[in-house]
């Protein structure tokens, strides 16, 4: 099988390793990919936000499935080009995508499946901004009704700063924010593969959204992951399956908008039971970079099963037992506006720590073929082992090997779940 990636973060990368181990692949390419990729596979030049280059590159490649990483490129509706054009691929339709594109649209769809989230009123003004903090009160959560790559949520015990994230989302065009109720508990990223019909879920994963131990400071894109969850209910994932996956795939079967690729389910677990916080409508990062890390299965079968219809006739998937986290290397000033074409050495030193490896995100090669840092998130770092404990010291033990001026990464990733200490409400 020929497979063509779109994307360029460490996500992608964690797919392309993947895919480059599965015996069933004989041609690998990414596009646009990153200095890390171009080691594992064939990378062009692409602008994500041109779906006909997409559709060009695809097609003069010859591939036999494209797997869509990233939600931008979904939401413009690329995998309904490529499908128009006969192609195989691993991703949502335009429509479909407005899961993760639209919170007001998955608030409608959550609505009409029965599925547990949190209570929530889409606000077109401060007035209706006003009424909605006042009724849920403190801790204030507020959200950008598109996309903002992680960063449109705000979660604040301080009303100013709350109506000021709202009217900022107000302002741009066609503005629109959501207002919810807190949510307490432990989160979940769970990650269920769809075809539209039948689903299968992976395995799930703790993110760590926010940029500074102790969960302070502002949210990122995710600062690190792991997987498994020692500390998760019994039957979680048949939970969230029955309870919250399927009757969402069906809702959107059922409007006409099949929904093929991946499911995130964003869960916490409250004390008054499971509640989505948030639906994607592509895989997670960095959570993917644990959760392929520890599937045996070779990958290119499932996603391809999941583009073609074929998901209910699949063998069941199986897992490594061990563990596995992720922690992010960030440049420095990330999250805001990172500062760039900072070289990174110590690859080669990180890469021969036992059980760990380095995963690439924003990097590319200079004029004389060095790495140097392209992104806010640069590196993930990833450590197997045993056991959680094992996994983390392998992963920043790679992670000290590396040396980027002024990068910062968290340091508690998997802390409080190797120590048991958290807790269900
Ligand atoms: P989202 O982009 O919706 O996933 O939100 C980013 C992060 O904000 C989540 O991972 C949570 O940590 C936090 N968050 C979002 N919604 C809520 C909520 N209703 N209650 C508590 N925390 C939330
Ligand atoms: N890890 C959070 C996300 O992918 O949106």
């Amino acid at each position: 099988m020929k497979v063509l990636v779109l994307g360029s973060g460490a996500r992608e990368h964690a797919l392309v390793r993947s895919l480059a181990a599965d015996p069933d692949v004989t041609e690998l390419h990414a596009a646009p990919g990153n200095a890390g990729i171009a080691a594992d596979a064939t990378v062009h030049r692409l602008d994500l936000g041109d779906t006909a280059a997409a559709v060009a590159l695809a097609k003069a490649l010859g591939v036999d499935l494209v797997v869509v990483g990233p939600e931008q490129p979904l939401v413009i509706g690329v995998a309904d080009r490529l499908r128009d054009a006969g192609i195989t691929t691993f991703g949502p339709s335009q429509q479909a995508a407005a899961l993760e594109g639209s919170k007001a649209f998955a608030k409608d769809v959550m609505a009409a499946a029965g599925v547990p989230t949190a209570m929530a009123h889409v606000c077109e003004n401060l007035d209706e901004v006003d009424a909605a903090l006042d009724q849920f009160g403190a801790p204030y959560v507020v959200k950008d009704d598109g996309l903002a790559a992680g960063k449109g949520v705000v979660v604040t015990d301080d009303r100013t700063d709350a109506r000021e994230h709202a009217a900022a989302c107000l302002a741009k065009d066609g503005g629109r924010v959501v207002i919810e109720e807190y949510l307490d508990g432990p989160e979940v990223s769970l990650f269920v593969i769809s075809d539209g019909e039948h689903v299968v879920p992976l395995q799930p994963a703790q993110d760590f959204k926010r940029v500074s131990d102790g969960d302070l400071g502002p949210n990122t894109g995710g600062m690190g992951a792991y997987s498994p969850l020692p500390w998760a209910p019994e039957g979680l994932v048949d939970d969230v399956v029955a309870r919250v996956v399927q009757p969402t795939v069906d809702e959107l079967r059922r409007r006409g908008t099949p929904f093929v690729g991946v499911v995130y389910a964003g869960l916490a677990i409250t004390s008054r039971g499971l509640r989505v916080i948030e639906f994607n409508a592509r895989f997670g990062d960095p959570e993917t970079q644990v959760v392929l890390a520890r599937l045996q299965t070779p990958i290119s079968r499932l996603l391809q099963a999941a583009a073609t219809g074929g998901l209910g006739t699949l063998e069941p998937l199986r897992w490594h037992d061990g563990a596995a986290v992720v922690v992010v290397v960030a440049a420095e000033n990330y999250p805001g506006t990172p500062v760039t074409g900072t070289a990174i050495r110590g690859l080669d030193e990180a890469a021969a720590v036992d059980g760990a490896y380095v995963l690439h995100a924003g990097t590319a090669l200079d004029a004389v073929g060095d790495v140097v840092s392209s992104g806010g998130r640069v590196l993930s770092v990833v450590g197997l082992g045993s056991d959680l404990a094992e996994a983390r010291e392998r992963a920043y033990g790679a992670v000290d090997a590396i040396d980027l001026p002024g990068s910062h990464h968290r340091s508690d990733i998997a802390l409080a779940a190797e120590l048991g200490e958290i807790r269900l409400p």
